[in-house]
């Protein structure tokens, strides 16, 4: 296996951010994310032999407006690497503020049997001490490893499967977490320590995987999904507003087991009637939504509101996530 090719494709982030442009700095805020080519993030790592690499440059940009035209462009190198033999794996650099967003989508999408690790990093290229290079060295440590399938995320060593991975920290190095599930596993001195089972594979969905991108790039416009929060005081002003301009479904960032106030639900109801999708998540950063007897929303099967959110939209599309 260790002759495969892994290949490598960037997209920007924080990880090809740069501060200042005139050498490292001490500056880990006022950066521009997406500056620094994949090919030259690699090239600066020393430890890593470049031999059964390659490098592609799919996008460059700060992940906050990561966009629905990228992501499908995105899938399209990701199935095209992974259908061909000699390729083991795809890593992805990529932002950390949507990454687990596209990481959700890659998976719900096609479903790999070869492993698809997204990496990314909270200090730029140019930090006095960016932690980019380790997360990639560690992003390839898992693609190489043994029966590694799915769709996962690396980030300071630690391996997060793409169902569970959500951004839980502003600033720290170790910025993501995976909740009550807890992380697939660790990476420690170029070395796997697997905790649980790689994210499951589905044949069916695997082999249609280019339909459903297809179905995805024919696709005019997206549906529009909007994520709506519960809150003290919470009206339902903007659900009636969403309801009556082209909006096809809402995600409910409901409090606690996915309540909202009965000014807020008053208007999903009536949204409901319209023929809008409503289902319920959790505002919550850990645990699920539970069903229960009186449901009127159906609960997001564990989804975080964001994920949920990609999951209803491919739905609207027929491609089942
Ligand atoms: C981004 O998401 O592209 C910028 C922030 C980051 O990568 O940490």
């Amino acid at each position: 296996m260790q002759h495969q090719k892994v290949v490598i494709l960037g997209t920007g982030g924080t990880i090809a951010g740069t501060s200042s442009g005139i050498g490292f700095t001490a500056d880990n805020i006022n950066y521009t994310a997406g500056q620094v080519g994949v090919s030259q993030l690699v090239e600066a790592i020393p430890a890593l032999s470049r031999g059964h690499l390659l490098m592609e440059q799919v996008a460059q940009t700060d992940s906050k407006d990561m966009s629905f035209a990228l992501w499908v462009a995105l899938a399209e190198r990701v199935q095209h690497h992974l259908a061909l033999d000699d390729v083991q794996a795809v890593v992805i650099t990529h932002g950390t503020d949507t990454l687990e967003e596209t990481a959700y989508f890659l998976q719900a999408l096609l479903s790999p049997s070869k492993p698809v690790v997204l990496t990314c990093a909270m200090r730029p290229a140019d930090a006095l001490a960016p932690d980019g290079p380790q997360n990639i060295l560690d992003a390839i440590t898992v693609a190489r490893g043994p029966n590694a399938q799915g769709v996962v995320v690396v980030c300071a060593g630690v391996v997060h499967a793409a169902v569970d991975v959500q951004k839980s920290h502003t600033y720290r190095l170790d910025a993501f977490s995976s909740g009550d599930g807890g992380p697939i596993g660790y990476v420690e001195e170029n070395s796997l320590r697997l905790l649980r089972n790689w994210p499951a594979s589905h044949e069916l969905i695997m082999q249609s995987a280019p339909e459903r991108i297809a179905l995805l790039k024919s696709s005019l416009a997206w549906p529009r999904v909007e994520v709506v929060m519960n809150y003290a005081g919470a009206s339902g002003e903007l659900v009636d507003l969403m309801a009556s301009s082209g909006v096809r479904g809402l995600v409910v960032a409901g409090t606690g087991n996915g309540t909202v106030h009965q000014a807020l639900e008053a208007a999903l109801l009536r949204a409901q009637a319209l023929g809008l999708h409503i289902v319920r998540t959790t505002r919550c950063a850990q645990g699920r939504v539970f069903a229960r007897s009186d449901d009127v929303f159906p609960a997001s099967d564990g989804l975080s509101p964001v994920k949920a959110r990609i999951a209803l939209m491919l739905e609207l599309m027929n491609i089942q996530p």
